[in-house]
């Protein structure tokens, strides 16, 4: 459903030209729950981006749906993304819109046909009794319910999530993560995760794809049997470790 194509994205940096993203190919089915882990600078946002069109590839073909993104035209593009929600790390609402008008964002953007009634999505997301509060008057967790709220409100066939968890504490995480799985239990949708957190891959993802400085060290499937963290072995035996309990 998604896929990369011997995909490279290299940046101008000051430092002279950065192969951010190193020729990689991947096939994420419809569906999925898939997590995109590594250590900062990995690649790891840059690949999400490819998939709405926010970053193009200097070489290689992303594809979704078996559309290739790069053929797209502006009103094509257009029409492309909205069947695409994202979220963020820091949450990225309007702190002078209330709950239900940042929810209701999207909408006032473009028209969908098959959008969610605001009331059915508040109830889903746990936030009945916030819907005229402004974001500063939230919670972390409440501020990304209100974030997933806004992704979903569209009906989108994929989402996006870069870093959903890292901005929450152990227990605001947990219940992101146990909503996450409920969106994807839900809604026919395909859920994309980029963390840094195993612990989040472990509970979510069916796969998750390790990058290293741009390259793709492993695909792997994800065990659910939890595991011991252990601190003194590198990121890539870490994510063997925890993820496949070996
Ligand atoms: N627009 C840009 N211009 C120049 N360099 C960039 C740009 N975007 C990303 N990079 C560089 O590309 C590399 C990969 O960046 P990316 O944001 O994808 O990493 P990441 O794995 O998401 O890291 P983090 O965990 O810190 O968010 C980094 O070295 C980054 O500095
Ligand atoms: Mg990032």
């Amino acid at each position: 459903m998604i896929e990369f194509k011997n995909v490279s994205k290299i940046f101008a940096s000051k430092a002279g030209p950065l192969l951010a993203i190193d020729n990689i190919s991947l096939f994420i089915e419809k569906n999925e729950i898939f997590g995109i882990i590594g250590e900062s600078g990995a690649g790891k946002s840059t690949l999400l981006r490819f998939i709405n069109a926010l970053e193009t590839p200097s070489e290689g073909i992303v594809e979704v749906n078996g559309t290739n993104v790069a053929t797209l035209n502006n009103r094509e593009l257009r029409l492309f993304k909205k069947q695409i929600g994202m979220i963020f790390q820091q949450f990225n609402l309007l702190g002078n819109k209330t709950v239900e008008e940042n929810i209701l964002l999207p909408l006032e953007l473009h028209h969908y046909d098959d959008a969610l009634d605001i009331d059915q999505i508040l109830k889903f997301v746990g936030l009945e009794g916030k819907r005229n509060s402004y974001p500063s008057e939230l919670s972390g967790g409440q501020k990304q319910r209100v974030g997933i709220a806004r992704g979903l409100i569209t009906r989108p066939k994929i989402l996006l999530c870069d870093e959903p968890t890292s901005a929450l504490d152990e227990i605001t995480k947990r219940e992101i993560v146990d909503l996450l799985t409920r969106v994807s239990e839900t809604f026919e949708i395909t859920i994309l995760i980029v963390t840094h957190e195993l612990d989040v891959v472990k509970d979510l993802c069916n796969r998750v794809a390790i990058l290293d400085e741009g390259k793709l060290v492993d695909v792997l499937e994800v065990s659910r049997e939890m595991n011991a963290f252990q601190s003194d072995v590198s990121y890539q035996e870490l994510a063997r470790e925890v993820l496949l309990n070996e």
